[in-house]
């Protein structure tokens, strides 16, 4: 596993965003940069793990107790497993990322919990994933689970990678299993797209933010669960959410689907 303390990760990007502690200076360069053009970045990383934990505890209520975590990022608070093992002390989780330096942290924060486990893969490989033997340590594909791919899969672009990856994981897993996603919409301006996809190019990674018809469509084969695609942290709200101001909210899209 090599860490580049030079080069920028969307991971450790990501972590800056959220006031994290594992980012270098390249990382927090980019990360300003970035929040020079949408300054409710750091409001908007927030909704999101706002809306993981939603989505996790709403899963448990409806009987999906194993997760596998796809582009999990580097730990924060609030993990999937905290959130799944809180509701439910049989849950199962498998996170997984391509970043070294998000696996790394993310074997430091998990031990030897026999209920967890953490996998280094790129998840446009469903096949190796959910092949990995350590995975199959802790997720019975014989039973629902959740595919969690939360503020990764606009580092994907459409094409025939997409599609297939989409296609592997759904057709891998039974019926009552979920797709749950959050992503970037393309709410922002095209000069702002363009400046913020630049930024992201340093760390190897295109940035390709979808509106809503064609983030629908990564739902392709699922059933939409209530209430559908949603705008900002209005994916079943519980209590007081976070309030982002109107173009903010629309920068972030989520949604859930179902399995039949
Ligand atoms: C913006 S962070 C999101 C982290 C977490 N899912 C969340 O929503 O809080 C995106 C993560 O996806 C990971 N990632 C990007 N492309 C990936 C790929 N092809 N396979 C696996 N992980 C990937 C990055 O390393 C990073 O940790």
């Amino acid at each position: 596993m090599t860490i580049d303390p030079n080069r920028p990760s969307s991971a450790r990007v990501y972590d800056a965003f959220l006031g994290g502690t594992h980012n270098f200076a390249v990382d927090r360069s980019v990360a300003s940069r970035i929040m020079e053009i949408v300054p409710e970045m750091a409001a908007l990383a927030r909704a999101n793990r706002a809306f993981l934990h939603r989505v996790v505890r709403w899963a448990v209520a409806n009987g999906v107790r194993q997760f596998i975590d796809l582009g999990s990022g580097i730990p924060t608070e609030g993990n999937v497993h905290e959130v799944a093992l809180a509701a439910d002390p049989e849950a199962r989780v498998a996170y997984v990322d391509v970043d070294p330096t998000a696996v790394l942290y993310a074997r430091d924060l998990l031990g030897d919990d026999p209920r967890t486990v953490v996998v280094q893969g790129d998840l446009r490989d469903p096949a190796a994933v959910l092949d990995d033997p350590a995975l199959n340590t802790v997720i019975d594909l014989g039973r629902p689970v959740g595919i969690l791919m939360f503020a990764v899969l606009h580092f994907v672009p459409d094409g025939p990678v997409l599609d297939a990856t989409l296609h592997g994981y759904r057709e891998a897993v039974v019926a009552g299993s979920l797709l749950a996603l959050s992503h970037a919409s393309g709410g922002l301006d095209p000069e702002g797209v363009d400046r913020v996809a630049d930024l992201y190019s340093r760390t190897g990674t295109p940035f390709v933010p979808r509106d809503e018809q064609r983030f629908a469509r990564l739902f392709d084969g699922w059933q939409l669960a209530d209430p559908g695609v949603v705008r900002g942290p209005g994916w079943r709200p519980e209590g007081a959410v976070e309030q982002l101001s109107d173009p903010a909210a629309s920068l972030i899209l989520t949604g859930v689907g179902v399995r039949r």
